[in-house]
This record gives C-alpha cells, sequence and structure tokens, in this order.
C-alpha cells in the first residue's frame, strides 16, 4: 500500500496519546504527516503520590480514551472524513498502531482494548508497537506537519533513557536491535523522581531537578566536597548502569545536612544531575568506539535534558552523527507509535491477529 492512513494510540503510563498519521510512499522513502495529535497528562493527578500509581492510570486512561479520540478526528477535521468517504468506503483508518509494552500492565491494557474495539467495528488490522523502538524512532518524527526518514549510516547506538528504562541498545539493520547494556537496578528518570522526592520537589523530578542544576552551576564555581556524589559503575567492564547507590548517597546526604535550604538543595540537584550525565556519557563514549558507531540517537524522557544534551553533543566527535527528538516527543507521545507502526506493519503484514495482541508489563526490546 503506498498511502495509509494510521491511528496510533499510547497508553503506557502516565499520558494518553492519540494521533492520526497520513503516510504516502512505500518502506524504503515513506513520508509522513501528522494531521492530528493529542496528549493528555495524568501528571497533576499522580503528583501527591510522587510517582504514577497503575490504577490510577488506567482508571485515567479509560475515562479519556474516547474523549481525546473525538477531539483528535475533529482536529484532523476534513482530511480525515472527505478521504474516508473517497477512498474506503467510509472506513477511516488503514491501520491502528498501539503500545503493546513495555508499560503499566492495567495502563497499556486500557489502550489496547480500545484499539481491538475499533479495529473490529472498522475491520482494519492492528499492530503491537514496543514502546522502546518507538522511543528511538521518535527522532525522526514531528508533532505537527510533515517528516521523512533521513539517510542513516548504520550501526546506529541508541541511548534510551526513561522513567522505566535506561538502555544501551545497538542497530546494525533498520528495526534489528541488540541491548548491549542496561540498568541494574534503577532507571535513570526513576532516580532523577526519587531525588526530587528527597530534595521536597514536585513529580516529574526530572525536570525539576535540571531547573535547580541549571541554576547551580552558574552560582557555584566548585561544588564542597562533601556534597560529592558516587558514579556507580562507571569504571565497570560492561555497559551496564546502576543508580540505585547514587539515589541512597543522596539520602544520606541529605540525612546528613539535616533542614535543606534553597543552597543545599541548589547543590546536590547540580552534582546528582552531574553524576548521572557522567555515568551516561562515559558508557555512551565506550560503546561508540567499540562498536564504531555511526549514528547516535539519545531518546526517552530524560533526553530532553538540557545538560545531557549539551555535554552528549561535546563528547561526540565529528565523525558521528547525533540525533534528538523534538522536545515534545521526548516524553511519551503517540506519534513515535504511529511511526514505528507503520515499519512493523509493513514488515509483517496483516498476519498479526487483533485478538492475539497482549500487554507486556517489563520487557525489552
Ligand atoms: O519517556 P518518559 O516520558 O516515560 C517513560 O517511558 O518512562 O520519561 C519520563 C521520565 C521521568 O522520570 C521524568 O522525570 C524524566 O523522564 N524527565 C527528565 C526531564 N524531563 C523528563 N529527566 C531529566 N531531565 C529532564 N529535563
Ligand atoms: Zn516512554
Amino acid at each position: 500500500m503506498t498511502y495509509m492512513k494510521i491511528l496510533a494510540i499510547e497508553t503506557s503510563c502516565d499520558e494518553t496519546g492519540i494521533s492520526i498519521l497520513e503516510i504516502k510512499g512505500g518502506i524504503k522513502n515513506p513520508s509522513f504527516r501528522v494531521l492530528a495529535d493529542s496528549l493528555n497528562s495524568q501528571i497533576k493527578i499522580h503528583a501527591p503520590f510522587g510517582g504514577v500509581y497503575p490504577m490510577l492510570a488506567k482508571r485515567e486512561h479509560q475515562k479519556n480514551l474516547p474523549i481525546l479520540f473525538e477531539r483528535t478526528l475533529k482536529k484532523a477535521g476534513k482530511k480525515i472524513a472527505s478521504s474516508a468517504i473517497r477512498r474506503r468506503g467510509g472506513k477511516l483508518f488503514d491501520l491502528i498502531a498501539v503500545t503493546s509494552g513495555p508499560g503499566l500492565e492495567p495502563a497499556l491494557w486500557t489502550g489496547i482494548m480500545f484499539a481491538q474495539e475499533l479495529a473490529k467495528k472498522w475491520k482494519v488490522p492492528i499492530v503491537p508497537v514496543n514502546h522502546m523502538e518507538g522511543h528511538i524512532l521518535s527522532v525522526f518524527g514531528k508533532q505537527k506537519g510533515e517528516f521523512s526518514i533521513p539517510k542513516i549510516k548504520f550501526p546506529i547506538l541508541s541511548l534510551l533513557v526513561s522513567g522505566g528504562h535506561t538502555e544501551l541498545v545497538l542497530s546494525k539493520d533498520w528495526m534489528k536491535y541488540e541491548v548491549i547494556g542496561e540498568t541494574l537496578d534503577d532507571a535513570a528518570g526513576e532516580a532523577f523522581d526519587k531525588v526530587a522526592r528527597m530534595l521536597e520537589l514536585p513529580y516529574p523530578g526530572g525536570p525539576e531537578i535540571s531547573k535547580l542544576a541549571e541554576q547551580g552551576r552558574k552560582t557555584f564555581k566548585n561544588l564542597p566536597e562533601e556534597i560529592k556524589l558516587p558514579r556507580p559503575m562507571m569504571y565497570s567492564k560492561n555497559f551496564d548502569f546502576s543508580f540505585s547507590g547514587l539515589k541512597t548517597a543522596v539520602l544520606y546526604l541529605t540525612q546528613k545536612i539535616g533542614k535543606l535550604n534553597d543552597k543545599t538543595k541548589k547543590q546536590i540537584a547540580t552534582e546528582f544531575e552531574n553524576a548521572v550525565v557522567e555515568t551516561l556519557i562515559y558508557k555512551t563514549k565506550k560503546a561508540i568506539e567499540k562498536y564504531n558507531i555511526k549514528t547516535i540517537v539519545v531518546a526517552g524522557g530524560v533526553s530532553s535534558n538540557k545538560h545531557l544534551r549539551k555535554e552528549i553533543k561535546k563528547m561526540v566527535g565529528l565523525k558521528q552523527k547525533i540525533l534528538f527528538p523534538g522536545k515534545k516527543l521526548s516524553t511519551d507521545n503517540s506519534v513515535m507509535i504511529g511511526i514505528t507502526g507503520y515499519f512493523r506493519f509493513i514488515k509483517k503484514g496483516k498476519k498479526i491477529g487483533a485478538s492475539k495482541i497482549k500487554a507486556e508489563g517489563y520487557m525489552h526490546l
């Protein structure tokens, strides 16, 4: 098929995302157009708990999916309605792409069931999408308008840093992934969120810590010795990470300091962000050298961190190209699910049975 309309659905965590994408061209040279993109964040609802509460996320997705769907259809407007009548006898889409994992299982099921219902009603195929593959391909997307996939040199190394994952993924070809390193305990984003709580900052903690650290870097030339934190596993021989020890070190430090003030909070935030970024960059650099990497992808919620972006750009030489998602596509969204769904569908075709799709809580690429 050379011309497709895709409905994409994302509900793996605390964002309900629905978008409508139009794709022209074949697999070799597809050109995408986002006709409409909607996102409903549950951040305010989960904030009092200091993290995402799965059953609450499920309830919110269930409530918001139909509302968001109607809103997205309206946004896509005439383009959807007229082409439906003209080309497909009233059928609105050619394909539904839905996140099947990894994520919070109850949350994932809401999106899958919503997709299955629509797929059955319209008799259209449905394709399950791996959320992490979505994050990788998010670097090619735009939240609005048109985009195509540029020529990429392999191998690609993807540093995936989100609330649930920290992974280094090697790709020697399109859609082929090998996880060469991952966190053995907390994910980078999770560490940001937990440390933010220790510093009495609201959820999600990443952007909050990042703000404080930015101010900290401007204010303090050097950080006092007693604020110094470890860089766990930085020099280990593999490409794995560990952030739980760093988080515990912050806990001990805050207990030692006692009452935190603006100054100590800024200092800790700066040192913590430095520790995470240095560790991520050190391992990424080692992997670039070992695998003779030509393209680097940095994606997932934490990839919106300004300090990480700056430092990783500094580290990467002229030999490699580095790709980041646009700011709105760094955190969870459904555009990346639509892009990935298209490629997966083209690769696998209609063999995927709608009823067979399952939510896969925590899994890898
Ligand atoms: O990819 P994402 O939206 O959801 C998951 O798939 O987990 O990532 C969310 C994570 C949260 O832990 C959040 O604190 C973190 O990304 N995050 C950041 C920044 N913006 C979001 N971490 C550090 N710096 C940021 N600017
Ligand atoms: Zn994500």
